[in-house]
């Protein structure tokens, strides 16, 4: 049965331990992300979230461990070699290229980009405001627009596994809302989606599976719904925010 759900996985995270400098920023980390799922990876700011995904698509390299998207191990490989192979990452900040327009930030999305159903066209369908502004500068546009244009960009790629990094930071949540509203459509045409979240309940509304990061150890993993608030809220503040019931197993100190 496990083994089944572990050959199942297209992408796997395999003890991966990343050092900023002297900082351990993770710790040991496994994951393994199905073919199809919507996985959430959540934690506060500084539990090493942006460093996993980053890790991940190869803007950091790990001390040990390893990445292996459909059985094979990436984790040597170049970062535009696993965006060729299907990993895109949607980064925190959306970081655009401000001075250029819409379209020509799409158009970056398209360099090594993969065959499949994801053109102009199709994105246009998911944002139907895009064909409208690509001419004009992507600073122009406000925080949300900008997302949408991130995401749009990285799903040019044609990736198998999209990787998005906090796509709520910084945005209204109605605007929130729109952004997240796109996502069963990916998974619907078979895009597997590893996202960030800080906001916990956004993430248990969207996952099967939540992983709770906790100053880069993985404190809790399960489903939305076998995880209580509680236990949440342990795994991500630590123990000792809260009188806690279950199996606190004080590691001391
Ligand atoms: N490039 C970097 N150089 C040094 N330290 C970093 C770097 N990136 C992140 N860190 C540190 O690593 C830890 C984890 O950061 P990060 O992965 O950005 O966490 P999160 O995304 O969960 O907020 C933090 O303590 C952060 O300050
Ligand atoms: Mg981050």
């Amino acid at each position: 049965m496990s083994e089944k759900a572990v050959s199942a996985a297209l992408l796997e995270v395999r003890g991966l331990t990343v050092y900023h400098g002297q900082l351990r920023a993770l710790d040991n980390i496994d994951l393994a992300v199905a073919t199809g799922e919507t996985y959430a990876i959540i934690g506060a700011n500084g539990a090493g979230k942006s460093t996993l995904l980053r890790t991940i698509v190869g803007l950091h390299e790990p001390k040990s461990g390893h990445v292996v998207l459909d059985g094979r191990d990436i984790t040597r490989e170049a970062p535009d070699r696993r965006l060729a192979a299907g990993v895109a990452l949607v980064p925190e900040g959306r970081r655009l290229f401000p001075s250029l327009t819409v379209e020509e930030n799409l158009l970056v999305g398209m360099h090594k980009a993969r065959p499949g159903t994801f053109d102009m066209k199709r994105v246009s369908e998911l944002f139907p405001w895009i064909p409208d502004r690509r001419k004009q500068r992507a600073s122009q546009l406000s925080g949300g627009e900008q997302q949408a244009v991130a995401i749009c960009r990285a799903l040019l790629a044609n990736p198998r596994v999209l990787l998005l990094d906090e796509l709520s930071l910084g945005l209204a949540p109605i605007v929130v809302r729109r952004i997240y509203e796109v996502l069963p459509a990916l998974v619907a045409e078979g895009l597997t989606i590893l996202l960030v979240e800080q906001d916990v309940a956004q993430a248990r509304q969207i996952a099967s599976q939540v992983h709770c990061l906790l100053e880069g150890r993985t404190s809790l993993t399960g489903r939305p719904d076998e995880v209580t608030a509680e236990q949440i809220e342990e795994a991500y503040f630590g123990v000792g925010a809260l009188p806690v019931s279950a199996s606190a197993a004080d590691p001391g100190g």
